[in-house]
């Protein structure tokens, strides 16, 4: 048995460095799917476009931490963020930088719309700025062709 172990360990150090080399130098979808996931926007959103490589960052990522992930939205409740397969042909890249940290700005202020910016307040992006920036230059190139009609649209002040 202490073999065993010590064969995992062994096999999860081995894991953990190509993880952490590929979030550094990857692709512009490589390091803003990464954040994606460890951010854990996959909770709530689907990016169905790019799902194959969401779910290899998911798998990576749980590897390297030795943690199982959550489901992705797509298994669960679909109305909870929505698909963002198309959202940067929607917004601008102005909008979306805003959005993502102070969401709250963006919503009307009837007590239904209030509501709502609560539950995305919560989800703001926290990390660092270099991360910030990972996600927000992949999610610009999200241009599925397909237009989603967001269920919020109402709410938001412009
Ligand atoms: C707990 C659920 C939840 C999590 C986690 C979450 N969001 Fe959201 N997100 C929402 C909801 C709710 C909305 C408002 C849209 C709606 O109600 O249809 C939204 C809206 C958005 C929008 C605007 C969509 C549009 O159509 O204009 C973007 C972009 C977005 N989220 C990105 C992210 C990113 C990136 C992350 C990870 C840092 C994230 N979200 C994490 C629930 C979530």
């Amino acid at each position: 048995m202490v073999q065993i172990h010590g064969y995992v360990y062994v096999l999860a150090l081995f894991l953990m460095i190509p993880a952490a080399a590929y979030a550094q130098d990857g692709s512009v979808q490589q390091k803003g799917i990464a954040i994606f996931v460890e951010k854990r926007c996959y909770t709530c959103h689907t990016v169905k476009a790019e799902s194959a490589q969401i779910e290899a960052a998911k798998e990576a990522f749980a590897k390297s931490k030795g943690v199982e992930l959550k489901e992705s939205a797509e298994d669960k409740d679909e109305s909870k963020g929505g698909d963002l397969s198309n959202i940067g042909a929607d917004r601008t890249q102005e909008w979306l930088t805003k959005f993502l940290k102070n969401p709250k700005d963006y919503f009307k202020d009837t007590p239904d719309c209030k509501k709502l910016a609560k539950k995305k307040e919560r989800k703001k992006f926290k990390g660092t700025d270099a991360e910030f920036q990972d996600l927000v230059a992949w999610i610009e190139t999200l241009k599925s062709g397909n237009k989603q009609e967001a269920g919020f649209e109402s709410c938001l002040k412009e």
